[in-house]
């Protein structure tokens, strides 16, 4: 195992060439509680499986690893599993050793498709390809009523508790429906109020906030309400996220502090979006701790997007770590697959 120092240096020396994003929130002193993926390792040292398929010819499943320890997902078994069939994926893996994995996701309040009584259908396996440092990959497509959860986590931030989530998603791939959300919520799958989620939100619903053009803009959903802000409204300083994969960033302090992060995630740096004190009612925060994909808490299932990468940390982490780990995005080279 690396020392600390030695991790350091090599993080210095190797411009993160040996770090996976995990990796540089925990050198921050923020590690992951949950880390999700379809496309690669999030840890260096990473060598388990990142996710699950199921065909639905003869409903045998597949588990889909990594080309190498610390590496990019090897998708050629799921080419071969999945010819003539339809592939889904059952369960995205949590690297983190927390044991946080997201699986279908449970009945809940606000969904009008399958979920409202039954259980959310599951995402489309083979249908957003993309490549990351020259290998295919698989994004998790999320459409309405596909939704995947976990409401019995070990370690994420509860209540007031701080916490940073990051995510890599299509900027291309998304809608106005409530609500295409990865991060913390509710356990109930119903809405108990304010201050229940703090979750990353991509796509343009323009009803309670919006940003600047006519989007996709990240916001935070912050359960009974998308903000960008420390209001509801329209905030002039959150651009429109144009680009073909966009990094999200949304974090929690204790102590009615957080903030909104983004950019794009094939080139360059980190806007900060808004950073400052909570929305009225909103602190102390009353995290329950969940983890949603793809729905809303109370699994409001109209949203759409399509999710590559994503974690979850415990601490708030610094605005220089998360530079650290936008770099380490733009150094995996996410691309379109033609
Ligand atoms: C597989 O995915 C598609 C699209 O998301 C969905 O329509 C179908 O119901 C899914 N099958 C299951 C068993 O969830």
């Amino acid at each position: 195992m690396f020392s600390a120092r030695l991790f350091q240096c090599l993080l210095g020396m190797s411009a993160l060439v040996y770090a996976g994003p995990c990796d540089i929130y925990a050198s921050g002193g923020t590690p992951c509680v949950a880390a999700h993926s379809s496309t690669r390792a999030l840890y260096n040292s990473y060598d388990g499986d990142l996710y699950q398929l199921v065909r639905a010819s003869d409903d045998s499943t597949l588990e889909i690893g990594l080309l190498s320890t610390g590496g990019a997902a090897n998708v050629a078994p799921q080419d071969s599993f999945c010819v003539n069939t339809i592939c889904n994926i059952t369960t995205i893996y949590d690297q983190s050793g927390k044991g946080n994995h997201l699986t279908q996701a449970p009945p809940g309040q606000a969904a009008t498709g399958a979920g409202k009584n039954d259980y959310d259908i599951l995402a489309r396996a083979s249908v957003a390809p993309h490549l990351i440092n020259g290998n295919k990959v698989y994004g998790v497509y999320i459409i309405a009523g596909v939704g995947y959860r976990n409401d019995k986590t070990t370690g994420v931030a509860t209540g007031d508790e701080p916490e940073g989530i990051y995510a890599v998603l299509s900027g291309t791939h998304y809608n106005t429906g409530c609500c295409f959300d990865y991060g913390n919520a509710e356990t109930t799958n119903t809405d108990p109020g304010a201050g229940y989620m703090e979750a990353i939100y991509f796509g343009n619903r323009d009803v309670v906030s919006s940003g600047a053009g006519s989007g996709p803009w990240i916001e935070a959903d912050l359960e009974n309400g998308l903000y960008g802000k420390a209001s509801t409204g329209n905030n002039p300083n959150n651009p429109s996220m144009n680009f073909n994969l966009v990094t999200a960033m949304v974090k929690g302090n204790s102590g009615n502090e957080w903030a909104i992060r983004g950019g794009d995630g094939v080139s360059g740096a980190l806007t900060t979006i808004y950073s400052g004190v909570r929305p009225s009612g909103y602190s102390p925060m009353k995290k329950e701790g969940a983890i949603v994909l793809g729905v809303g808490g109370d699994n409001s299932d109209a949203g759409a997007g399509t999710f590559f990468e994503g974690a979850m940390t415990t601490g708030y982490p610094s605005d220089a770590t998360e530079n650290s780990v936008q770099a380490n995005i733009v150094a995996a080279k996410y691309g379109l697959y033609s």
